[in-house]
Order: structure tokens, then C-alpha cells, then sequence
């Protein structure tokens, strides 16, 4: 059987239990939180005073926080291209109605879609409220980021894109819990609820897809093998990389994000080698058998990669200067 049969079948197998891991890892809309439940409620008698008390607390926060927030909140925003991103893979079928049944990975992208929209959403209101950031220019970022698309090296292999949603879906949750913890010490309280129960959905996604990936790995041993080391050769490419301000090219506004990212250590390059061994220790690659000579070798890679960059890591020194973004003005206010 050819190689992507192989990969067809084990989607089809796993699809058929979509159902428990909708119940199981996502929740019901009639039950999940909204923006506004975290949000001044613009049809309360309170809101202004509400929204004043967020401008004043917003102004404890420092120039490298905007940054950060601004980056994660575009990044949530551009959510258009990851779903199409997901929907085009292997395995998955909008348009068909097989055997009378709806394609359980199209029910699972759309459902963990309607999620996620609530993040950008909620956080879009916040910092438009904030009044420390310019949001034209915010804007114009979240529409370059959807109209450049981005290529995150999966192709349309569900195993490779499962191994970066169980690796995107961590990194945002720490960067999310952190962002609430320094908003938390400034005395946002607001922002940092919103902040931590953000985090709170990535995580059960997080799990969803690395339960997606661990279970491929029992089908599939060697292939799940091939593609994990194939992405963490490539290196799991933030969505954010693809980022630009108004009239720059892309990639720099990244580099000046990341590097404000760990300035504040809402992310860090250690965080990317603990969720690397992390994944290595709950998909227990030390312990798969029956692997082809070729994911023998990967699984190596695997094992001795934490080691490596750590290594690497040690030598890596960043800017300490906060690079001037359009996004925020110098003093923070406009
Ligand atoms: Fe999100
Ligand atoms: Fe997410």
C-alpha cells in the first residue's frame, strides 16, 4: 500500500472516536466563557467606569508587554489561515457527506475554530480599550498576516501538522499564562484573568493534539517517527514569524517581537526545549518498538535534540535595547 494510503487509513480509523475527543477536549458554546464575560459589558451602567479603570491600570505596563500583547493578539486574529491551513490536509473533507456522515475532522478544525476566534476577539477589545496601542496599525498587521498566508512546513500530512498544533498549542499557552502573570503583578487584574483562561483553552487543545499524535504512533510508528524529527529539524515555526508592520518586509517585526518575548520571559528559547521533551516524554519515543531503521535514527535525533539546544541555547545572547514599533508609541501613549 502506498505510503499515503497508509496515512488515509490511520485518519479514518482515528476520526471514527472524533466525537469523544470533541466531548472531551472542547466545550460546548451554551457553556464556554465569552469576551464579554471577561470584558466591560457596554450595556451596563458601569462601563465607563469600568473601561477608566482599565486605562489607568494599563498605564503600570511596560513598552516590551505591549509588544508582546499586540503579537500574541494579531497572531490569535489571523486564525482565517489556520483553519484553511488544516482543512486542506490529508484525511480531512469539507465538502463530503460519506455514507451519510459528516467528516469527523472537518466537526473537530471548525469546533477547535470556534474556540480559538474567541481569543483575538477578546483581546482585540482589551487593547483597543487600553488606549496604548495604535490600532490602525494593529490592524494592518492582522490583514498583512492573513493576506501573506504562511507555510509552516507540514504540507498536507496530518502527522506533521499534529505535531505543530501539539507544539503551538503549549507555546501559546505559556506565553498566554505568562502575559497574565506580569499583567497579575501590575495590578491588571482584569487582564490577567483574561490572560489565564486564554491559556486555560490552549491547553485542553494542546492535549487534544498530542492525543491525536499519540495515538498515530500506535498505528503508525515509524512514519509518526519520520515526521516529528522532519518538524523539529525544521524548527516549529511560530505563526508569528510571518508578522510585518505597515511598509516592512516580513520577518523583521518577528525577530524584535521574540526578542521582547524573552526580555520578559513570557517566552523563551528554554521553553521551546522543554516542550520538545515534554512531547519526547508523554509520546514515550524512548519506548516505541518496531521502528524502521530510518525512525531508529529520528528517535535518536529526538532523544539527544533537548541536550543539543540547550547547548546552543547557552551562547545565544539577546538584545537588550526594545526595538520601536509602529504598533506602540515611545511613551506608550499616542
Ligand atoms: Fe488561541
Ligand atoms: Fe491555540
Amino acid at each position: 500500500m502506498a505510503l499515503e494510503n497508509i496515512r488515509l487509513e490511520v485518519m479514518k480509523t482515528v476520526e471514527k472516536s472524533i466525537d469523544e475527543f470533541v466531548e472531551k477536549y472542547l466545550i460546548p458554546v451554551e457553556e464556554i466563557w465569552q469576551p464579554t464575560d471577561l470584558l466591560p459589558n457596554s450595556q451596563s451602567e458601569n462601563f465607563f467606569e469600568e473601561v477608566t479603570q482599565i486605562r489607568e491600570e494599563a498605564q503600570e505596563l511596560g513598552y516590551d508587554f505591549w509588544v508582546v500583547l499586540v503579537a500574541d493578539m494579531v497572531t490569535e486574529e489571523a486564525l482565517p489561515t489556520y483553519e484553511s491551513w488544516l482543512m486542506d490536509m490529508e484525511g480531512v473533507e469539507q465538502h463530503g457527506q460519506q455514507k451519510g456522515m459528516q467528516n469527523g475532522w472537518a466537526k473537530w478544525i471548525r469546533h477547535w475554530t470556534g474556540e480559538e476566534n474567541r481569543h483575538g476577539d477578546t483581546l482585540n477589545k482589551y487593547l483597543y480599550l487600553s488606549g496604548r496601542v495604535d490600532m490602525k496599525e494593529v490592524e494592518k498587521t492582522t490583514q498583512y498576516l492573513i493576506n501573506d498566508g504562511f507555510d509552516i512546513g507540514t504540507g498536507r500530512d496530518p502527522y506533521r501538522n499534529f505535531v505543530y498544533t501539539s507544539f503551538q498549542e503549549l507555546a501559546t499557552n505559556i506565553s498566554h499564562k505568562r502575559v497574565g502573570q506580569l499583567a497579575r503583578k501590575k495590578g491588571n487584574k482584569m487582564l490577567a484573568k483574561m490572560c489565564n483562561i486564554i491559556a486555560g483553552d490552549e491547553m485542553r487543545h494542546h492535549l487534544a493534539y498530542r492525543e491525536f499524535v499519540k495515538t498515530i504512533f500506535e498505528y503508525d510508528p515509524s512514519e509518526m517517527m519520520l515526521a516529528f524529527e522532519d518538524m523539529m529539524k525544521k524548527k516549529i515555526v511560530m505563526p508569528a514569524q510571518f508578522i510585518r508592520e505597515s511598509g516592512q518586509g516580513i520577518g523583521e517585526a518577528f525577530e524584535n517581537f521574540s526578542n521582547a518575548a524573552q526580555r520578559l520571559g513570557v517566552y523563551t528559547t528554554q521553553d521551546y526545549i522543554e516542550i520538545l521533551q515534554k512531547l519526547n516524554e508523554y509520546w514515550e519515543i524512548d519506548k516505541i518498538t518496531s521502528l524502521s531503521d530510518k525512525a531508529e535514527k529520528a528517535r535518536d535525533y529526538l532523544m539527544n535534540l533537548p541536550d543539543r539546544m540547550t547547548r546552543i541555547a547557552e551562547r545565544i545572547k539577546v538584545p537588550q535595547d526594545p526595538h520601536q514599533f509602529a504598533w506602540v508609541a515611545p511613551n506608550g501613549k499616542l
